[in-house]
């Protein structure tokens, strides 16, 4: 039997439950507010309290791009370019750095032609060796390829010391936003067009939408370093644009911000692309876009069939700027995802 004897001889020690009368109290108190509902079950799981004991130490890292990620999370690409951006930016490194954890930056494309607000973005001294990724719109994308520049991602990738490029994929915005841009290309041609021509690894993401599945197919046969589900269900770009919008335009184009796919359907979809047995080029799964936290992470990371961890845009920027609370909140992911491996299975 695995035992933490240290953690024993603790709870056996004198001191070790000062808090008993206090905790009595409290339960006596506020036992008649904590009834739950049986419709609040979660139907996710099956709940085994007594196979394992608790592993306190218990190991959940991946590896990831030649490096490790101590804990199966990543912060979300999110933002840049204000200052508020930059203490953003600046927690969320530290706490990648402390904790083990990869990140990427928020849509860098104003530093592609200067360097201005390139300190919003200059976070690598804070993550130490942990992964870091730029990130660019494919409509940028396919302009550089366009106009033969693509050697400027190279330039920004080594000027923040970046380990590689994100890609964002995000065509239902851009057609929602009034001013944004069309996507001419494919995005897949201009995808594999910057694989082909690429020495660092690549990252693919929707922002919110999600991919069907015949768009999973076509992505996982390119040797991506991960495909980023970032899928319906949580912060929805579509639904932020329009809200922007005038009341004419909010309530005529409100029903496409119900198309898109969410990580449940996502992960049937991958699921199915491995059943067929044959080998995918990009073999690694960021599963993110509505993760509420490590409940949802544990269960889709258990459902994916391929290797996978899980990430949170919303999630974090809730508490990106109070550092303290930052770190409160991972420590109860990093607790979370034990629990899970100790006591959850899942139903099907
Ligand atoms: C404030 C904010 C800014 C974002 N900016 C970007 C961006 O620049 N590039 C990008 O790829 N995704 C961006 N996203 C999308 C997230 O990376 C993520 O895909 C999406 O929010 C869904 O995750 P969530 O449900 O955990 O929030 C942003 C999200 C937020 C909340």
């Amino acid at each position: 039997m695995n035992v933490n004897l240290e953690e024993m001889e603790r709870k056996l020690s004198p001191e070790a439950d000062t808090q008993a009368a206090a905790r009595k109290e409290d339960h006596i108190d506020l036992a008649l507010e904590s009834v739950t509902k049986t419709s609040e079950k979660d139907p996710r799981f099956y709940y085994e309290p007594i196979l394992k004991g608790y592993d306190a130490g218990m190991d959940l890292a991946v590896p990831f791009m030649g490096k490790r990620l101590s804990y199966p999370i990543w912060v979300s690409s999110m933002t840049g370019g204000t200052q508020k951006a930059k203490s953003i930016n600046t927690n969320l490194a530290k706490l990648c750095g402390k904790y083990g954890l990869g990140m990427g930056l928020g849509s860098c494309r104003q530093l592609l032609y200067d360097d201005q607000r390139l300190s919003e973005f200059d976070i690598r001294e804070y993550l130490g060796d942990q992964p870091l990724m730029i990130n660019l719109g494919i409509a940028q994308v396919e302009q550089l390829i366009y106009s033969k520049e693509t050697e400027r991602i190279e330039k920004l990738i080594s000027k923040l010391r970046a380990d590689g490029l994100i890609i964002h994929i995000n065509p239902l915005q851009e057609w929602v936003q009034p001013e944004g841009d069309r996507i001419l290309m494919s995005p897949i041609a201009t995808i594999a067009s910057l694989v082909d021509m690429a020495t660092y690894p690549i990252i693919v993401k929707e922002v919110g939408q999600g991919f069907g599945p015949e768009s999973l197919k076509a992505l996982f046969q390119l040797p991506l370093a991960a495909i980023d589900l970032a899928g319906y269900g949580g912060t929805n770009f579509s639904k932020l644009e329009l809200t922007r919008s005038g009341d004419l335009r909010k309530q005529s184009m409100a029903a496409v911000l119900g198309l898109g796919h969410d990580c449940d359907e996502m992960i049937s979809y991958i699921n199915e692309l491995m059943d067929r047995e044959e080998p995918l080029a990009c073999k690694q799964v960021i599963i993110s876009g509505g993760i509420r936290g490590f409940l949802d992470g544990y269960y889709y990371m258990k459902k994916c069939k391929l290797p996978s961890f899980y990430a949170q845009a919303s999630g974090f920027l809730k508490y990106a700027l109070d550092p303290v609370q930052l770190e409160q909140y991972m420590d109860i992911q990093i607790e979370g995802l034990r629990m899970a491996n100790t006591y959850l299975s899942l139903k099907d």
